[in-house]
């Protein structure tokens, strides 16, 4: 379990970015990290795997804590971070060689290393451009080479900030497939930072952040079915949501939170 535990942070002393922020997120579970811009997401990212460090408060990750050096770099091994710009990620020669660096890192076996380096290829479906270097790719392959890497590390958690924020849609929806691969697959826990509400949808849990304290979370059913909450945090229903939400303030109640198209045409179907 990733334990946030009372974190306050602050990059110059009198403004703090995160105040008294308290999170459980379990091993398995999906949550999605949404707020305006400036709010906090990044920062907040960054405590669990120790790229920044908390002013007060704690992180723990499986128990280990982010304040100890020692067991932060065991925290490191467990919780894997996808950049939302690609480029900045990327460190070898080819896409396989990118995928063995952090398994070499551990230090494990060769033959542990090819046989995880050939296991995250299939998964992400980059067989083909194993031997391409990384520079070459298109964005949304460069951050399923990224996925690929936290995957042959057997990362426990995945750490996405934005990751397809500069993806056109069909790569979008590359990298989301990978990221339901590992979450169904490896019983990954996926911490994922996005705007776009759309993909919070597919979280277990959404948080909701406003000026570095959690204002809403719950299901994604339950926190977008709070149209005030949403427009207040300048955020976007996607168009299911808005629809059914129309439709329930016009007295559809039973329409209230649907933000899948097919149980959307369901439920109305059955209601003519
Ligand atoms: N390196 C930094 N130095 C100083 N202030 C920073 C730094 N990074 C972020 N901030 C400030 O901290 C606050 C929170 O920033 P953060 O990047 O966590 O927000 P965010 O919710 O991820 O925003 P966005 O949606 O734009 O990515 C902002 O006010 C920002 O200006
Ligand atoms: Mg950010």
């Amino acid at each position: 379990m990733i334990e946030i535990k009372g974190v306050y942070f602050a990059y110059d002393e009198d403004t703090p970015v995160l105040k008294n922020i308290n999170l459980n997120i379990e091993r398995g579970e999906w949550v999605a990290i949404i707020g305006p811009n400036g709010s906090g997401k990044s920062t907040l990212a960054r405590q669990i795997n120790g790229l920044l460090l908390p002013d007060s408060g704690n992180v723990c990750v499986e128990g280990l804590s982010v304040l100890n050096s020692e067991q932060l770099w065991q925290i490191r091994a467990k919780v894997a971070f996808v950049f939302q710009n690609p480029d900045n990620q990327l460190v070898a020669t080819s896409v396989e060689d990118d995928i063995a660096f952090g398994p070499e890192n551990l230090g494990l076996e060769p033959e542990l290393i090819t046989e995880r380096v050939e296991n995250a290829l299939n998964i992400t479906g980059l067989q083909q451009l194993r031997n391409k270097p990384p520079h070459l790719l298109s964005g949304g392959e460069k951050q399923r080479v990224a996925i690929a890497g936290a995957l042959a590390m057997a990362a426990e958690y995945l750490i996405m900030d934005e990751p397809t924020s500069m993806l056109d849609p069909h790569l979008r929806t590359q990298v989301l497939g990978a990221v339901r691969q590992l979450h169904a697959n490896y019983n990954m826990g996926i911490v994922y930072v996005t705007n776009i509400l759309e993909e919070a949808f597919l979280a277990d849990r959404v948080v909701a952040l406003a000026n570095g304290v959690i204002v809403a979370q719950g299901t994604p059913e339950r926190v977008f079915a709070d149209t005030t909450l949403i427009s207040r945090l300048g955020l976007e229903l996607p168009p299911v949501c808005r629809i059914s939400s129309l439709l329930a303030d016009a007295g559809y109640e039973r329409l209230r939170g649907i933000g899948d198209l097919d149980q959307l045409v369901e439920v109305l179907c059955k209601l003519s």
